[in-house]
Parts: C-alpha cells; structure tokens; sequence
C-alpha cells in the first residue's frame, strides 16, 4: 500500500529546489511504501517564489507559518540558512510536524540542544539531511566496516572538499559569515556529511584537537566593496576514539572549502590489521578493498554498480550520481517514517547531529587554547 505523502518545503533555494526535481524521478524507486508530491513552499525572497509558481507548486507563500497551520501537510523540508534553524525546527515541532530537517540542525552546540531536547519531547518524525553516504560505494564500505572486516581498527579518514573559494573574487554569501553560518564555519557546512558514517559506526571521539584556518578574510559584497568573510574555510579535526581492544585510535575529519582540485570530493577511509576500506566521491565508480591474497597484502577495486540503499529500476550497470544520493536520503527518510526501512541504511538522527555539534565546539575550544580538547563524559550513546 503507498502512502501519499505531502511535503512543504521552507526554503526554496539551493536545496528545496533539489527536492523538487527529485520528486519527479520518485517511480525509480521499487516497491516504496510512500509517494511524496510538493505541494507547498515558503521562501521570503520573491524572486525565489516567483521560481516556485512557475514550477507549478499550487502553493508558494512568504511567512512559513502558513505551512505549519495546514494541517493538509505531511512532512516539511526545512532548508533554510543556520540562523533560522533554531526557530524553524521548534515552531515546526510545536506544529506537530514530522519533518528532514538539514544540516547542522542549529547554528551551534547549544541551539543543536535545544532542538534536540525538543525533538525528544516530541512525537514528530525528525532526521538530518547527509546524502553523500548513500553512493553504493560508500554503502559498501559500511557494510564490510560493521560487519567486522577491519579487525582492530588502526585509523580513520573522512571527509568533504570544495574549491571554488580559491577564487577570492567570489561574492560573499550567508555561509561564509559567521552571524549566519556560525562560529563553526565550512564544519556547520560541510561537518554532518563527514560526520554520519563515523558516528553510525558507533566512532564517538573522545578526544579532539583541531587545526582552523580563515585562508580567505574579506569577499565582494553585493555591490563590489569589500566585507569581512569571517568564517573559517578550512577545517582538520584529528580524534581519538576507544577501540574495542582497549586502545585509542586516531580519526580524522576533513572539512575544506579551499582544497586545490576538488570540487565535491567527499570520502570514507578506514584501515584495520585485517581489512581496509576506501571510497571517494571522485572516482565514484569505485571503492577499494583492502584484504590479503595468497599471503600477500593487496588492495582490489571493486565496482559496486548502481546497487543503492532502496532498490531501483535503473540498471545495475548504470552510473550513480549527487541526484541519486538525494533521491536515495529521500526514499530511507519517507521509508522509516512509515516504519519500512527494515535494516537499510537510515537517515542522520538529531543525537548524531548533536554528536557532530558536540565535537565542533571542541574544535573551536581547541583552536582557542592550543590544546587537545577532551569530550569525556559529553558523548552521545552510540548508535548502530
Ligand atoms: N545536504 C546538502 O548536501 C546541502 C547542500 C547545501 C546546503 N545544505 C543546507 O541546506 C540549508 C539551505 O542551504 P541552501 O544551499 O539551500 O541555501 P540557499 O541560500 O540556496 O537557500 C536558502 C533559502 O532560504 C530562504 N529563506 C531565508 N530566510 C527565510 C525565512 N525566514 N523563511 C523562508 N525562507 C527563507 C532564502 O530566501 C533562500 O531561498 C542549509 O542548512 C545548508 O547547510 C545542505
């Protein structure tokens, strides 16, 4: 039985639009429980409303309250800049509504709290947008990593890279100012994406010393003059995190928005005494496997196809694309709203979220002071 399901989406740039076009690629997707349809937008910016009602969305507003009081409206995508998110995802919830809310759900640690303090207290279907995880290579990763071909874990990598911040006549925009991006800087922007398979694998650092850099300090404003682009562009975290034998292994986070070359490279490494694993977004047909034939060490490549979390019509053969990724968030989001996800690979929750805040508050803690800053007693029950 399918379950139409009506999303209104709270801003309609970047991202809302995204959700659009996925909609309509929606039959892809085999035997799903739910059928999503956009019926609704809010977005304060005209031009970008006019966008909407060209799109044939019957209903395009200005104030998102008018979305929160249909009670016709299923679910809300809430896609907004980070400053917004405390007020939006509260007022959501005191709505009643189940919703994706995206990434970092807060501007920082302690709106992340409250939010998550009240997604607790609330009876809505709450997760965090995190597509990337959902390439079939990095879903294989997964796989092999909970189903113990590491051994004992020796190191982890995990990452997202952009680059087009090289270029320091970009204009400003909201996420490249702390009053809107927050204190967090390119780790609100690009932190979840590289947080959510880490933090699934039951990875929780413990310990967090953070290397912060503000390459770029000021950037075109909208009318040419220059202003302060305060945030910080490039982000290396390096963890340590309790391994089952009782030692302590380093995990390190990537987040760039200035990494010469790549323009959307996310990946997922990690290294043990009897396997390994890696995947990058760049060589998206591929994954490598690390193991040991006829004695000897070797890595294999291996193409996982376009075998995807939620199964689809597209042939296995077939390329596997950032669309898909969403397409494929989408489908486990909608799935384990209606309680059939099963044991496929299930969205970014709030407690992960507030995991990945948790430890970017250290980050700046630890840029502050020089030292390594512990998160002791601060951590998230792991999540499996
Ligand atoms: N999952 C991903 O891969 C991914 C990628 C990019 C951005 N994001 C996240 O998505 C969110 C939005 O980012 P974006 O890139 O789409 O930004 P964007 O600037 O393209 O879009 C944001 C929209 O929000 C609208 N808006 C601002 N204030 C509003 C209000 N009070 N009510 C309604 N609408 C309002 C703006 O007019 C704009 O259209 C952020 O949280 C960002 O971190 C996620």
């Amino acid at each position: 039985m399918t379950e139409p399901v009506r999303i209104g989406v709270v801003g309609g740039g970047l991202m809302g639009k995204e959700l659009l076009a996925l909609t309509g690629r929606w039959n892809a997707l085999i035997d799903h429980p739910a059928r999503p349809s956009v019926v609704a937008l809010a977005d304060t910016s005209p031009a970008v409303r006019q966008w909407w009602e060209a799109a044939g969305v019957p209903t395009v507003a200005a104030d998102y309250r008018r979305l929160l009081d249909d009670p016709s409206i299923d679910v809300l995508y809430l896609a907004v800049p980070h400053d917004l998110h405390e007020q939006l995802y509260l007022d959501a919830l005191a709505a009643g509504k189940d919703f994706l809310g995206e990434k970092p759900f807060g501007i920082d640690l302690a709106a992340a709290g409250r939010i998550v303090a009240a997604v607790d207290a609330a009876s809505c279907f709450v997760r965090v947008s995190s597509e990337l995880p959902y390439f079939p290579g990095a879903q294989r990763a997964f796989s092999l990593v909970r189903g113990g071909a590491l051994g004992q874990v020796l190191e982890v990598r995990s990452g997202l890279l952009h680059s087009s911040d090289l270029d320091r006549n970009k204009p400003i925009n909201w996420k490249r100012r702390k009053a809107t991006c927050g204190e967090i800087g390119v780790m609100g922007d690009l932190g979840m994406h590289v947080a959510h398979l880490p933090l699934r694998l039951g990875w929780q650092p413990q310990q967090v010393y953070a290397l912060l850099d503000d390459v770029v300090p000021e950037r075109p404003g909208p009318d040419g003059a220059m202003v302060p682009c305060d945030t910080w562009d490039n982000a290396v975290l390096a963890m340590k995190v309790d391994a089952a034998d009782g030692r302590r292994f380093p995990m390190l986070w990537e987040t760039k928005r200035i990494a010469p070359g790549q323009r959307n490279t996310w990946f997922f490494e990690a290294y043990g005494m009897d396997g390994g694993v890696r995947f990058s977004t760049r060589t998206p047909q591929t994954m490598q496997v690390f193991g040991f034939v006829d004695g000897q060490q070797a890595w294999s490549q291996v193409q996982p196809g376009h075998r995807s979390a939620w199964p689809t019509v597209t042939g296995p053969i077939f390329e596997f694309g950032f669309p898909d990724a969403l397409l494929q968030m989408w489908a486990a989001f909608l799935a384990e709203r209606a309680g059939a996800l099963g044991d496929s690979f299930a969205t970014a929750t709030p407690h992960e979220a507030l995991a990945s805040h948790r430890v970017f508050a250290a980050a700046l803690a630890s840029h502050d002071t020089g030292n390594s800053v512990s998160l002791l007693g601060d951590a998230e029950p792991a999540q499996h």
